[in-house]
C-alpha cells in the first residue's frame, strides 16, 4: 500500500472529526485565543511602546504565523494521527528521513510543559475570578501589589487554583473530541466574544476608549527598536499556538472539503481582533483611572483589579472580565492537553480515560514543582531562572521557534510538492506565494529570532 493509501485508510477507520468547519474554526480560535491574548499581549504592547509593537506584531502574524498556521494544519489533515503518528506517516510517504518525526516530539514536549506553567496562571486568574465575584475593596496600589505578591508567596493557595483548573480541562478532554472539546468551545467562545463586545462598549461609554486607541494604533516610530522587533516575532508564534503540537492535533480531526487557507486565515484575524479588543478594553480602563500602561506581567492582576475597585459598577464588570479571561484560558488549555492524549491513546491502546488520567497527573505534578518555585523553591534556578522562566522560556523562545522551522522547512523542501499543492487546495499564484513564503521567508525570519534569542542566553 502507497504512503497515501494508508494515510487515507487510518483517516477512514479511526479518526473522530469535528461536526463542521465552524466547529474547527471554532476550536481553533479558542486554542489561539487565551492568556497570550489577554494577559501577554497587553502587558507587551505596555512594555514595549504601544502602537510600534502592535505593527511588527501585526506583520508576523501576516508573514510568519498566518503561512506556518497553515502548514500545520496541513500536516494534521494529512497524517490523520497524533502529532507523532501524523509526522510517521508524512515521513512514510515523502520517502523522508526519520529525523523529521521529531517535529511530533517537539510538539508533545513543548505543550506538556507549557500547560504545566499555563495551569499556574491560569490557577491565579481564578482566584481573582473569585475574588472580583464578591468585589475588590478598594485600596491603594501598593495594597494590590501586596496581594498579588501574597498569593505568589502562598503554595497551597497556588496549588488549589492548579488543581482545579487541570481538574476543568481534564473533564473537558475526557468528554473526547466533539462531545467534549467541541462542545466546551461552542459555548465559551461565543461567551468570550459577547462579553469582549461588552467591555468595549462599556470602555467607550464610561472609560477612555480614545486614548487606548491613541496608545494602541498612533504609530510612534521612534519607540521601534530591536528589543519591541524581537519580542513581537516570538508573541506571534504564541497567540497562534504554532509549533506544540495543539494545531496538528485539531488539523487531525477536521474533514477533507474545508479549505485550509481560508479557515487558517479566518482564525488568524479572530485572534488578532481579540488581542486587539482586549488591549483597548483594558487600556481604557487603566488610562481612565490615571494609571501606568507599562506594569508589566502584574497589569492584569494588580493594575486591573485596582482600576475595577474605583469604578462605577466596577464589581460586574470586573467579574465578567476575569470569566472572560478564564474561558480564554480553559480553551486554551485544552488543547494543550490534546495532544499527548492522543498520542498516549494511539501508542498504547490506551482507552481516552486513562490517557486523560495519566497525562493531567504528570503535568500536574510538574505544575506543582511550578507553583513552588515562586515560593519555598525560589532558590533553585538553572541558567539564571527560576522554573517558572525557565518553563517559559525554554518553550516560547526556543522551542516553538524550533518546531515552526522544522514545520516551514518540512512543508516546502521535503514532502512533495503535488502532495502539498494537493492537501492546501491552492491554485496557481497564490500557491506559489504561500510556498515561497514558507521556503525562505518564514525561515530566514524564524532564523533571525532563533540567533538573537541564544545571544540572549548565551
Ligand atoms: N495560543 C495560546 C494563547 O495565546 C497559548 C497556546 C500555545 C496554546 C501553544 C496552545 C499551544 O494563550
Amino acid at each position: 500500500m502507497s504512503g497515501e493509501g494508508q494515510v487515507q485508510a487510518q483517516a477512514s477507520v479511526a479518526r473522530a472529526h469535528w461536526s463542521s468547519r465552524w466547529g474547527f474554526f471554532l476550536v481553533t480560535v479558542g486554542s489561539a485565543v487565551g492568556l497570550g491574548n489577554i494577559w501577554k499581549f497587553p502587558y507587551m504592547t505596555g512594555s514595549n511602546g504601544g502602537s510600534a509593537f502592535v505593527l511588527v506584531y501585526l506583520a508576523c502574524i501576516l508573514i510568519i504565523g498566518v503561512p506556518l498556521l497553515m502548514a500545520e494544519t496541513l500536516l494534521g489533515r494529512r497524517g490523520q494521527a497524533s502529532p507523532v503518528g501524523t509526522m510517521r506517516a508524512l515521513v512514510a510517504e515523502a520517502g523522508a528521513q526519520r529525523f523529521w518525526v521529531v517535529i511530533g516530539y517537539v510538539g508533545i514536549i513543548g505543550s506538556f510543559l507549557i500547560l504545566a506553567f499555563y495551569s499556574v496562571v491560569a490557577g491565579w486568574v481564578l482566584e481573582y475570578t473569585w475574588q472580583a465575584a464578591g468585589g475588590f475593596a478598594a485600596a491603594s496600589k501598593e495594597v494590590f501589589a501586596q496581594a498579588f505578591a501574597d498569593l505568589l508567596a502562598n503554595p497551597a493557595r497556588l496549588i488549589f487554583w492548579h488543581s482545579l483548573f487541570m481538574a476543568m480541562t481534564a473533564v473537558v478532554v475526557l468528554g473526547g473530541v466533539t462531545a467534549g472539546i467541541e462542545r466546551a468551545n461552542k459555548i465559551m467562545m461565543p461567551g468570550l466574544f459577547a462579553i469582549l463586545l461588552f467591555l468595549v462598549g462599556y470602555g467607550a461609554y464610561a472609560a477612555d476608549l480614545p486614548a487606548a486607541w491613541r496608545f494602541l494604533f498612533h504609530f510612534d516610530a521612534s519607540a521601534l527598536n530591536r528589543g519591541v522587533l524581537f519580542a513581537a516575532m516570538g508573541h506571534a508564534f504564541f497567540t497562534l499556538s504554532l509549533g506544540m503540537g495543539a494545531i496538528i492535533t485539531y488539523g487531525s480531526y477536521l474533514d477533507r472539503d474545508t479549505s485550509i487557507p481560508k479557515i487558517c486565515l479566518q482564525v488568524a484575524v479572530a485572534d488578532t481582533v481579540v488581542a486587539l479588543l482586549a488591549g483597548l478594553s483594558i487600556f481604557s480602563v487603566v488610562f481612565a483611572q490615571g494609571l501606568a500602561p507599562e506594569a508589566g506581567p502584574g497589569l492584569l492582576l494588580q493594575t486591573l483589579p485596582l482600576a475595577f475597585s474605583q469604578m462605577p459598577g466596577g464589581q460586574a464588570i470586573g467579574f465578567l472580565f476575569f470569566v472572560l479571561v478564564v474561558f480564554a484560558a480553559w480553551t486554551s488549555s485544552i488543547s494543550l492537553l490534546e495532544p499527548s492524549v492522543t498520542l498516549l491513546v494511539e501508542r498504547f491502546a490506551m482507552g481516552r480515560r486513562q490517557a486523560v488520567l495519566c497525562v493531567t497527573l504528570a503535568i500536574w505534578l510538574l505544575g506543582v514543582a511550578v507553583a513552588f518555585s515562586f515560593n519555598d523553591w525560589k532558590g533553585f534556578s538553572l541558567f539564571g531562572l527560576g522554573l517558572f522562566d525557565l518553563l517559559d522560556t525554554a518553550t516560547t523562545k526556543f522551542l516553538m521557534p524550533l518546531a515552526g522551522l522544522l514545520i516551514a522547512l518540512f512543508t516546502a523542501w521535503v514532502m512533495r510538492r503535488a502532495d502539498v499543492a494537493e492537501e492546501i487546495g491552492l491554485r496557481g499564484a497564490a500557491f506559489v506565494f504561500w510556498y515561497r513564503v514558507l521556503a525562505f521567508v518564514s525561515p530566514v525570519a524564524i532564523l533571525i529570532i532563533f540567533l538573537h534569542v541564544l545571544g540572549v542566553l548565551g
